[in-house]
């Protein structure tokens, strides 16, 4: 019996609003691991950019689910490079897709600034380039360093990978500025990656993808003469960190840029809605002729110092916004549903394909979600559908066409067992996921929590990739995670039928056992994460790790919070991403005599150490609330509100006792009243700058 533990109050959303944005967050963290981290993109970029604009709308609603997880962009930086912590945040675009919604970022920077209607915006309009963002930094006009964004505050040193870019100077001219970071992004040419592919497939090897794929694999290698062997190009389209100001507008960067030898796409400023349509059709048709693939057009507000005042918002500038291409589809027919199954049971149908080339690549696998999905959509096995591929991943099912069916097709039906281990598949009321009940026995199942053990979030073992897991789990060496750290230890014949399976042994077999040491030291959260628990994703598990410090409280508050009451399960409710349902399946997990086992085993191989949870902003404001009221002469509100969010401080539209400071602009009324009744300090507009400057 679960206990009503009441959640502290919130003035501004419902508890639905909030599980919705924690589902988001969620799911989008997950899918920027796949993507950034994995480069193997999970859903195609038309639904992950759904699912973000949905969250930015609640955020923008209801400011005060802001999370620090709503800010993070991408995926934290995996192992092996050396970190880079950007001076000057690496963010990431919102999105447009039509021209109401581009007439619509018009008006919001217009607003923003407080310009009047006639005014013009000159906005830059450059094509949206499907690469990988970078870094460059040159001191005194040399390049000592390259990064990629990572999670936007910190990223991977690529130096020496991008040093072998031949298209990316390694000097400037005289007339550069001492310190300069140029951003922009790396691609692989289509011609490059044609001929990547054929080397790929020649070898043996799995192909990429798509071009952007590529570009990421080829550039995060650790062996710098792979990423030597392939041919990478760089457009610029942003400064980072600069040591002077040589430009007052978008335009003037892009010029200097492009004397100072950094490679520059076309592009064209737009005054008026119908200029940046009209930019918007030409590049649509120009866009099979480029020899680099584009995802949509990105607008720019021309005049830097509008860039300025306009600033960020958590993940992203209100000086700029992406135009998105709709994605690209094909018919095909659906040849056969199949189920695989996940690490903690989920059973997803995927639709086998009779292969078809959807914008340059060949699709024969794409993802239907889930029987609610198959049923909403009426897919039905031997149907002739439209399938959708935008820029990079997963291809998914748009539609049927109905008109095609010869009434030879056949309807789904979900398993009632799971098609690995033949335990129980049973969908639970309001899950919309069916799961196979084999728990530990499913071998699908084990071997996909072994491949979440090592991956680059968790444990992160270098040469433990999916196909040696199998052959390792297969050979009965790997039964779970703890069977890892006795490996080396084993009897060293046991290995025999691995190294002839595999090529394997040698200095594959030194240098897994390496980094399988290398491992023995882990931090708490990578550990909590590693254990592959349902719904206890990356910050999650950063936030449990802070909360219980070791292992051993985190096992032991879980028993005593068996009862989902007290005080233990009090604890965890409180803790920030824990409701009710997470909570049920953290205590699930420390319930069951083999998972407590397998820890007790890690736990003997393992020294893991706390994880300080990183503090937020220290400025003057920070965690104070703030109310704007009556007119200010020297911004608009917006403006105003957006500058004291990013200093830590939350803005209020009404006064209480709580309040920390009214800031009271020209013919404040009844506000300013209550705050004086309620002694709450007052400030007048250039008191509050000052305070903040
Ligand atoms: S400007 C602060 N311009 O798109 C502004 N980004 O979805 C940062 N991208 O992270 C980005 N072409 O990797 C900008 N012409 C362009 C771009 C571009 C591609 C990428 C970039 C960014 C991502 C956002």
């Amino acid at each position: 019996m679960s206990s009503k533990i009441p959640k502290t109050a919130s003035f501004f959303h419902s508890e639905e609003v909030e599980k919705e944005y924690k589902n988001l967050i969620r799911i989008l963290g997950n899918y920027d691991h796949w993507y950034h981290v994995k480069d193997k993109p999970q859903v195609s970029d038309y639904e992950y950019d759904k699912l973000k604009n949905r969250m930015l709308e609640l955020v923008e609603k209801y400011p005060d689910l802001a999370t620090k997880a709503s800010a993070k962009v991408g995926a934290a930086p995996s192992k092996g490079f050396q970190k880079v912590r950007h001076a000057v945040a690496m963010l990431s675009l919102s999105n447009v897709f039509s021209e109401e919604e581009a007439q619509g970022f018009v008006d919001k920077v217009r607003r923003f600034l407080g310009l009047a209607e006639d005014e013009i915006v000159a906005l830059v309009a450059e094509p949206k380039i499907d690469g990988l963002s970078c870094s460059l930094r040159y001191e005194n006009r040399v390049l000592v360093q390259a990064a990629t964004r990572g999670d936007g505050g910190e990223g991977e040193d690529i130096t020496a990978n991008v040093k072998t870019i031949a298209c990316i100077p390694q000097n400037l001219p005289d007339d550069a500025p001492d310190i300069l970071e140029v951003r922009g992004e790396i691609y692989m040419s289509r011609k490059a990656f044609n001929a990547l592919n054929t080397a790929q497939l020649e070898k043996g090897k799995e192909p990429f993808a798509n071009p952007r794929n590529a570009a990421a694999g080829s550039v995060r290698q650790l062996d710098v003469k792979v990423t030597e062997g392939r041919d990478l190009g760089f457009f610029g389209y942003a400064l980072g960190e600069m040591s002077e100001n040589f430009a007052q507008t978008q335009e003037e960067i892009r010029q200097k840029l492009a004397q100072w030898g950094i490679p520059e796409t076309s592009y064209k400023l737009c005054r008026s809605i119908e200029e940046i349509m009209g930019n918007y059709e030409d590049v649509l048709k120009s866009r099979p002729d480029l020899d680099y693939e584009i995802d949509g057009i990105v607008y720019k507000v021309n005049r830097l110092d509008w860039q300025a005042r306009l600033g960020f918002i958590s993940r992203s500038p209100r000086w700029a916004t992406a135009h998105k291409f709709p994605a690209e589809q094909a018919i095909t027919r659906i040849e056969a549903i199949d189920i695989q199954v996940g690490r903690t049971g989920a059973l997803t149908p995927v639709a086998r394909l009779l292969p078809i080339t959807v914008g340059g690549v060949v699709v024969s696998n794409a993802t239907l979600h889930n029987e609610d999905e198959i049923a909403r959509k009426d897919i039905r096995i031997g149907d002739t559908v439209v399938v959708q591929r935008a820029g990079d991943v997963i291809p998914q099912v748009v539609e049927v066409i109905t008109e095609e069916r010869t009434g030879a097709e056949e309807i789904f039906k979900p398993l009632d067992k799971c098609p690995d281990c033949g335990a129980h598949a049973v969908r639970e009321e309001g899950d919309v996921i069916r799961r196979c009940r084999g728990g530990m026995t499913c071998p699908k199942q084990a071997i996909e929590r072994l491949k979440h053990f090592v991956s680059r979030l968790a444990f992160d073992i270098d040469g433990l990739g999916d196909k040696i897991i199998q052959s390792f789990w297969e050979e009965g060496l790997i039964k779970n995670p703890a069977d890892i750290f006795m490996l080396e230890a084993s009897n060293k014949d046991s290995l025999t039928p691995i190294r002839a399976r595999e090529g394997w042994g040698g200095l594959s077999e030194k240098n897994l056992f390496e980094s399988i040491n290398d491992r023995r030291s882990i931090v708490l959260n990578r550990f909590i994460y590693a254990l592959g628990i349902r719904q206890i994703g990356e910050a999650t598990a950063k936030r449990l790790a802070s909360t219980y410090a070791t292992i051993d409280a985190l096992t032991l508050a879980m028993v005593q919070a068996q009862d989902h009451e007290g005080e233990a399960y009090a604890d965890l409710i409180a803790v920030e991403d824990i409701g009710p349902a997470a909570a049920q399946d953290l205590i699930a997990f420390f319930a069951e005599d083999h998972n407590i086992t397998v820890l007790d085993a890690l736990k003997s191989h393992l020294d893991i150490h706390p994880y300080d949870m990183p503090q937020v902003s220290d400025s003057p404001v920070a965690g104070k609330i703030v109310v704007f009221t009556g007119t200010l002469v020297q911004m608009t509100r917006a403006e105003a509100k957006a500058k004291a969010e990013i200093l830590g401080a939350k803005v209020s539209g009404s006064v209480s006792k709580k309040t920390d400071f009214v800031v009271a602009g020209e013919d404040a009324g009844s506000k300013l009243k209550k705050a004086q009744s309620l002694d709450v300090t007052v400030l007048s507009e250039q008191d509050w700058l000052d305070l903040i400057s």
